[in-house]
């Protein structure tokens, strides 16, 4: 079976290597070995074993009917829109670790694809090697999913970690994160939280069965966490973790991407360095968390060499998918409930007279003050820190 990639960056050459050194259990379990026969890149990687298979034109491997599998790795929505949808109309398996591409068109390409008899996959998008997307769509599927919550970005997770354990600065961990080759060329979309934003409208989308768009999830980053931050969390024994979340609520959903204070008893307190987990809650099920390797070149190929496998084993038809392209209306975010931690220049008898009771965090830290707050909606929160004006610092606890 002949297998094309488009994209041969970091996940790309992971993706080849992952079906070279891997390549006898893969043809065992496929029942036939699986060639990498077309690499589509821009460069020509001269001198490189795969030179010869590089080409430039994506309709070289839509014209090649020996490809019955593709892989994209390149990232972004164009142009790895317009090549994806020209493989599954010319009838050719997809696979991608593309979020960013899922997130926007995920429900059109299963549409296509089930048109043409082929199959889109993207277990890579969310979670990188974590199995996470198969055990949604196919594990819990007597599960109605009440909850998920995920540590999702390997980047911000690792630089929370560092900043934790080590005191180090943001730039410098930013910068390590990138050497790793677990932060996207432009680091904004992990730091900002947008591919966390992109990773759990995907999840959402998939236990809904509709378009959740990632513009309607409020979405908060790292950016302003600081060392300052750090201190309070550590006063109050919890970890400051970047969380992408989804809450069932009647028909709809709440979701939100933004750093929570977690506490050593939250399933998702332990999960440090560059480890993504997804902590679902079905009906029946009641809690299950999915952990493991969520970036990087060979957790993530190993997610889309799975895919291809499965492609593989299921090469003359589509495996169905429900996500429909009909767009979800999310809960109002400003309905959601939380206690939150604040840190203030106001004097604690203001912190009183606007929040009412609240339970002050002794940091060591002159001149401000810090403390939490009962549960209340997000607009109670947003109404009251107005009235006390002067606030450095606002995360959720959860
Ligand atoms: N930049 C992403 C992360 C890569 O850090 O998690 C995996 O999607």
């Amino acid at each position: 079976m002949k297998i094309a990639v488009m994209g041969y960056g970091t996940i790309g050459s992971g993706v080849v290597e992952v079906l070279d050194v891997n390549r006898d259990v893969i043809a065992a379990r496929v029942g036939e070995p699986l060639e990498v026969k077309s690499i589509l890149d821009l460069r020509e990687f001269k001198g490189d074993p795969i030179e010869h298979m590089v080409v430039h034109d994506y309709m070289d491997i839509v014209n090649d009917p020996e490809i019955r599998i593709v892989v994209e790795t390149m990232g972004g929505v164009e142009p790895a829109y317009t090549f994806v949808r020209a493989m599954l109309e010319s009838g050719k398996h997809v696979t991608t670790s593309n979020k960013a591409l899922v997130a926007d068109k995920g429900a059109e390409l299963l549409q296509i694809a089930k048109d043409h008899n082929v199959t889109f996959l993207f277990e890579a998008a969310v979670g990188g090697g974590i199995p996470i997307i198969r055990a949604l769509l196919e594990s819990l599927t007597g599960d109605v999913i009440e909850e998920i919550e995920g540590i999702v970005n390997g980047t911000t997770n690792y630089m929370m970690t560092k900043m934790t354990c080590e005191g180090s600065e943001f730039e410098e961990v930013l910068k390590e994160a990138q050497d790793k080759g677990y932060a996207e060329k432009d680091p904004t979309a992990d730091i900002e939280g947008y591919d966390a934003c992109r990773k759990i409208a995907i999840l959402t989308s998939l236990v809904c069965g509709q378009q959740v768009d990632y513009n309607d999830i409020p979405t908060e980053g790292i950016h302003k966490i600081t060392a300052t931050d750090i201190q309070y969390a550590k006063a109050m024994g919890r970890a400051i973790k970047l969380l992408a979340t989804s809450q069932a609520s009647g028909d709809t959903y709440f979701a939100r991407v933004a750093p929570f204070l977690l506490t050593p008893d939250h399933p998702l307190y332990h999960v440090n360095d560059v480890f993504n987990a997804v902590y679902v809650r079905g009906n029946m099920l009641g809690d299950g968390m999915f952990y493991g390797s969520g970036a990087g070149k060979l957790p993530t190929a190993s997610a889309v060499v799975g895919d291809i496998v499965e492609l593989a084993k299921n090469v003359d038809k589509n495996i169905p998918i429900t996500w429909e392209a009909k767009k979800l209306t999310l809960a109002d975010p400003l309905q959601q409930r939380y206690a939150f931690f604040v840190r203030t220049t106001a004097d604690r008898a203001t912190v009183e007279a606007v929040f009412g009771v609240v339970s002050y965090v002794d940091a060591g830290i002159a001149g401000e003050v810090g403390f939490t707050t009962e549960v209340m909606t997000q607009q109670e929160y947003e109404k009251k820190a107005e009235q006390l004006g002067e606030v450095l610092q606002m995360i959720r606890l959860a």
